[in-house]
């Protein structure tokens, strides 16, 4: 195995892609951030994803949130006028439940989705003023894993912040506790946090969510490879790296890896890294951390907040969790 480090300084390690895939690709073990997913292709990947029959994950939420959202939004909004407030740019469908059952409450409801790429931001805000009139879009372009200001709220005015979808399973533990910490910074006491968690279940459920019959997540996974070569101009050969998929319970996590299935190098002209495989050598590129019973009210009574209701489904697979900021 032969890998020639460059030194950083030739590295414009103000490309946050180039200094994450030096880094991680510099490691032992290899890995890479789960972030680099999300390019356009990926993310309609990912979509499809949510879509598959193995991937219960997207529909065990929405229907939890569709059995729930008028009990949501009252408890959340009590005597108040209920702002909505969303990491993330609008998970469509999920969002829309939560909006509607608010828009049935009061006149206009404004809802302020936070994400770091604009043209996500425009397509959810011309999607939701089209199909919710009493909705008013406030799109806020912002990294909220690096900071968090939300707008000032009206008199009268309470917000319901909503992080679903599970995204917070990417977080390691440390990660996951400090971006509570920061999301509890900007909110006010007496605000609603809505948080959805994936749970630890079963190891072949798990499995074939992350591994399924049809090959999309394989797909999923081995797109971080296209991306690379396309934007760092690298060579990855992707009928090389096999998609692996595995159950790690002492972290209570799934993980993807991408393995070399031969001994091989790959040249990275983007940022001059030439990167040697061994047959068999993983690239980590994924861990989702599937929550223990409690573990996420755990989690945030110790970052200000004070969890109120636990809303699960009948297998007790997934869970959606309401809590007060104190
Ligand atoms: C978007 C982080 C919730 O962890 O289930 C889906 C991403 N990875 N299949 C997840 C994902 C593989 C997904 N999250």
């Amino acid at each position: 195995m032969t890998t020639t480090p460059i030194s950083p300084a030739k590295i414009h390690i103000s490309d946050k892609i180039a200094a994450a895939v030096y880094e991680g690709l510099m490691s032992r073990p290899k890995w890479l951030p789960s972030w680099l997913f999300y390019d356009a292709a990926g993310s309609r990947l990912f979509d499809e994803i949510t879509r598959i029959p193995e991937y219960y994950v997207t529909r065990t939420e929405r229907a939890i949130l569709a059995k729930h959202a008028t009990e949501i939004v009252a408890r959340a909004a009590g005597e108040q006028v209920l702002r909505i407030v969303e990491l993330g740019a609008g998970s469509a469908d999920k969002t829309r439940l939560l909006l509607t059952a608010a828009a049935d409450r009061q006149d206009t409801v404004f809802y302020e989705p936070v994400d770091v790429s604009a043209s996500a931001l425009v397509e959810a805000q011309l999607r939701i003023e089209d199909e919710l009139p009493g909705v008013i879009v406030c799109p806020r372009v912002q990294d909220y894993t690096q900071d968090l200001e939300l707008d000032p709220t009206l008199p009268k005015e309470r917000r319901l912040l909503m992080y679903i979808g599970s995204s917070i399973g990417n977080f390691e533990p440390g990660e996951s506790l400090m971006l509570l910490e920061r999301v509890r910074a900007a909110m006010d006491m007496g605000d609603c946090f809505l948080l959805g968690v994936d749970l630890a279940k079963d190891e072949a459920v798990l499995q074939a969510a992350y591994d399924d019959a049809g090959g999309v997540t394989a797909a999923f996974n081995r797109n971080i490879l296209t991306r690379l070569n396309r934007e760092l101009d690298a060579d990855f050969n992707l009928a090389t790296f096999g998609h692996r998929a595995v159950w790690n319970s002492t972290e209570s996590r799934m993980e993807m890896h991408l393995v070399s299935a031969k001994s091989q190098e790959v040249w990275l002209p983007g940022i001059d890294l030439r990167v040697g495989f061994e047959m068999g050598e993983s690239i980590h590129t994924e861990n989702s951390y599937k929550y223990k019973q409690g573990a996420a009210e755990a989690l945030l009574a110790k970052t200000g907040f004070a969890p109120e209701v636990t809303w699960t489904d009948e297998r007790g697979w997934f869970a959606v969790v309401l809590a007060r900021a104190v």
